[in-house]
């Protein structure tokens, strides 16, 4: 299998239904878990991806998309750095995420789509983003490994992850196998030279990335 392996599923269909009904799961919950769980630091994450894109944000023409946008979070802080010109839209495959992000935004364009069929037209974008969603695809170039920030953040985030992780986000959502998914699905993520790797083979001759708050999160860029 090409990308992300739930346990017991058995192909990309079955992976892809699995990860959506487990995002429908815990949607209620969301926001609070990955606030809790990260300690807060996913809102200046969120920002650092702002400001990185911001000369395309500025530009009152740029058609913008968040891909696997959940709750909204990131189209929201894409559309504060829009002021006023067309806002970012956000898409997603799971409805309850959708519904969550609707309330938040008050409306906004907002569509339900498979990020690996998107109802676009090649080339319709000048910008598209995606938080912590690509790692979920049923499909994404072999090769993965085990993503290793520095030895010994390494550790304390092992820690963290694999035991106190699913035991807070399984309480708040009452979904315990949904934070039990999350570190597997971390770890079996490409470390990111592999993933600036996929990129530039995909077509993105430009790729840089930055690692943050220790290395247990990178931010690509790739332009064409
Ligand atoms: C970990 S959440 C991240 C949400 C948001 N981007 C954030 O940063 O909080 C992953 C999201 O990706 C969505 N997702 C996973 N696979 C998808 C796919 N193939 N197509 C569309 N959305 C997908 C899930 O429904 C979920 O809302």
């Amino acid at each position: 299998m090409k990308g992300t392996t739930p346990a017991g599923a058995r192909s990309e269909r079955e992976a892809a239904a699995w990860v959506r009904d487990m995002f429908g799961r815990v949607a209620h919950r969301y926001d609070l878990a990955n606030h809790l769980l990260s300690f807060n630091i996913d809102r200046y994450w969120r920002a650092r991806t702002v400001a990185r894109v911001r000369h395309i944000l500025t530009r009152p023409e740029a058609r913008v998309l968040d891909i696997c946008c959940g709750t909204g979070d990131l189209v929201r802080a894409l559309q504060r750095g829009r002021h006023g010109e067309t806002p970012a839209m956000g898409s997603d495959f799971c409805h309850p995420m959708l519904l969550a992000a609707r309330a938040k935004l008050g409306g906004g364009p907002l569509f339900e789509a498979d990020a690996l069929e998107l109802p676009l037209v090649d080339a319709a974008l000048d910008l598209i983003t995606v938080a912590f969603g690509f790692r979920n695809l049923a499909n994404y170039d072999a090769g993965l490994r085990e993503m290793r920030p520095n030895p010994l953040f390494g550790a304390l985030y092992g820690f963290y992850s694999r035991r106190l992780l699913p035991a807070i986000g399984g309480a708040i959502s009452g979904a315990r196998d949904a934070y039990t998914y999350l570190p597997e699905s971390v770890v079996k993520f490409p470390a990111p030279e592999e993933l600036a790797e996929m990129m530039r083979a995909a077509g993105f001759p430009h790729v840089e990335f930055e690692r943050l708050t220790g290395g247990i999160v990178a931010l690509h860029l790739g332009r064409v």
